[in-house]
């Protein structure tokens, strides 16, 4: 079972090189058409516009007069229009743009109640502290797997129609043995990208042990959890956990099989960064508040920087400098952040809004960012790209470019959404 689809105005395939040089528009897939495009430049038939990737052989690409084959969940063809092959089912896209799905690399989901009330106060004037995530622990050690797994459910649909078809979750609402466990299991059923976060906060029966909540998180807490997680993450701040602590749970996460991210540089400047670095992370996530050595340490490693530019819309507190890390050759992403207190958006066409309008990146960059950028803070090559051979995780956009995204903020531009080939969101 294959279907094309054609008349794609422009197609955000994250694969320069797959395109080539001269512009020849894909590799040939299952029945041997060939993907070459016309040698035009930017806006020429079949021709490739690049640029604006933050890493080298990752960059932003896209195709214009565009099509692509999907054949058993995965890409089998792109190219131009003009050259391709045929199909058992056609999609017109009309002329509109066609991205890969989302790949969102930070959501915390599991979780019940709400902090709107927290919301109004912080626009009132009252900071954010990490001392909120208390009261969202409070209900959720409260309420039932039912309820807890009716609302990530719900969640995880939420993100689907608005283009994400891959995200992260992560526990850390729980913090008791069980109701981490829980937490983990039930992520497990909606995403295979589940993170451990039992070092979220001390939770307030440890308030005047933390040591003794460290032990937990690394001891029988760790035992518990590892079977149903791929992560293990720290909130690395003052107010949570250390630079000590941070390591001595990254380092037991590891043993037990798990690999490393870190919240990071959230609330001001401090070890985070270096930790996740130190420990060979794969993400340092939020990098708000960043020291000269911060960038040139995530420059200089595989840390991919995740910025969380919802984060700062919500609670008021000053952007990272997107540009400084891109300019110093980091690897950014975007990611949702998705949780009840500092950030509650399920929508990363606002996160890249964001991060177009207030962090000053292109828009080629922030696409790039919520998508390959994400897929490479979760260590997926199967992501975020669309060439031959990548999963078949695509979104169609009511619109003629990836640009409408910034361009018309609040609109709902995704029009559909297909994972593994299949269409699960909109209508083509
Ligand atoms: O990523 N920084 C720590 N954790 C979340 C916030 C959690 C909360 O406030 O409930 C974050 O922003
Ligand atoms: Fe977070």
């Amino acid at each position: 079972m294959s279907t094309l689809i054609t008349n794609i105005g422009e197609l955000v395939t994250n694969a320069p090189d797959e395109a080539g040089a001269d512009g020849s528009g894909g590799a040939g897939g299952p029945g041997g058409a060939e993907g070459s495009g016309e040698a035009g430049g930017p806006g020429g038939a079949g021709g490739i516009r690049g640029a604006g990737g933050s890493a080298a052989g990752s960059g932003f690409a896209a195709l214009s007069d565009a099509a692509l084959v999907i054949e058993d969940g995965r890409i089998a063809w792109t190219g131009s229009a003009s050259l391709a092959p045929a199909a058992d089912d056609l999609v017109d896209a009309a002329g509109r743009a066609v991205l890969p799905g989302f790949v969102d690399s930070h959501a915390h989901l599991v979780f019940a109640g709400e902090r709107g009330a927290e919301f109004a106060a912080r626009m009132a004037g009252v900071p954010y502290t990490a001392g909120g995530i208390r009261s969202t622990v409070a209900a959720t050690r409260a309420a039932s797997d039912a309820e807890l797994g009716g609302n990530l459910r719900r969640l995880a649909a939420e993100m689907l129609a608005q283009g994400i078809t891959t995200f992260e979750c992560k526990s850390g609402y729980g913090l008791t043995v069980s109701d981490e466990a829980r937490s983990l299991a039930l992520a497990a059923q909606v995403t295979p990208e589940v993170t451990y976060l039992g070092a979220h906060v001390v939770p307030p029966e440890f308030a005047a042990d933390p040591a003794g909540y460290v032990d937990l998180v690394t001891g029988p807490m760790l035992d518990a959890c590892a079977p149903h997680a791929r992560w293990v993450d720290v909130f690395c701040e003052r107010g949570a956990f250390d630079a000590d602590q941070a390591r001595a749970i990254l380092a037991a996460g590891r043993l037990a099989g798990l690999q490393p991210r870190v919240h990071a540089n959230q609330l001001g400047e401090g070890p985070g960064v270096q930790v996740a670095v130190e420990a060979g992370a794969a993400s340092a996530d939020h990098c708000s508040y960043l020291s000269g050595s911060d960038v040139e340490a995530l420059a200089s490693s595989g840390t991919v920087a995740t910025l969380l530019p919802g984060v700062e819309f919500c609670t008021r507190q000053p952007y990272p400098d997107a540009r400084r890390l891109l300019d110093a050759g980091v690897t950014v992403a975007i990611a949702t952040d998705c949780n009840p207190g500092s950030c509650f958006t399920s929508s990363m066409p606002f996160c890249i809004a964001l991060a177009v309008r207030d962090m000053r990146m292109t828009t080629q960059e922030a696409v790039w960012a919520a998508t390959a950028g994400g897929a490479r803070a979760l260590r997926r090559d199967d992501v975020g790209r669309l060439r031959v051979g990548s999963r078949a995780d695509l979104i169609m956009l009511s619109a003629p470019s990836h640009a409408y995204l910034a361009y018309r903020p609040g609109v709902p531009l995704v029009a559909a959404v297909w994972r593994d080939g299949r269409l699960l969101a909109g209508g083509a």
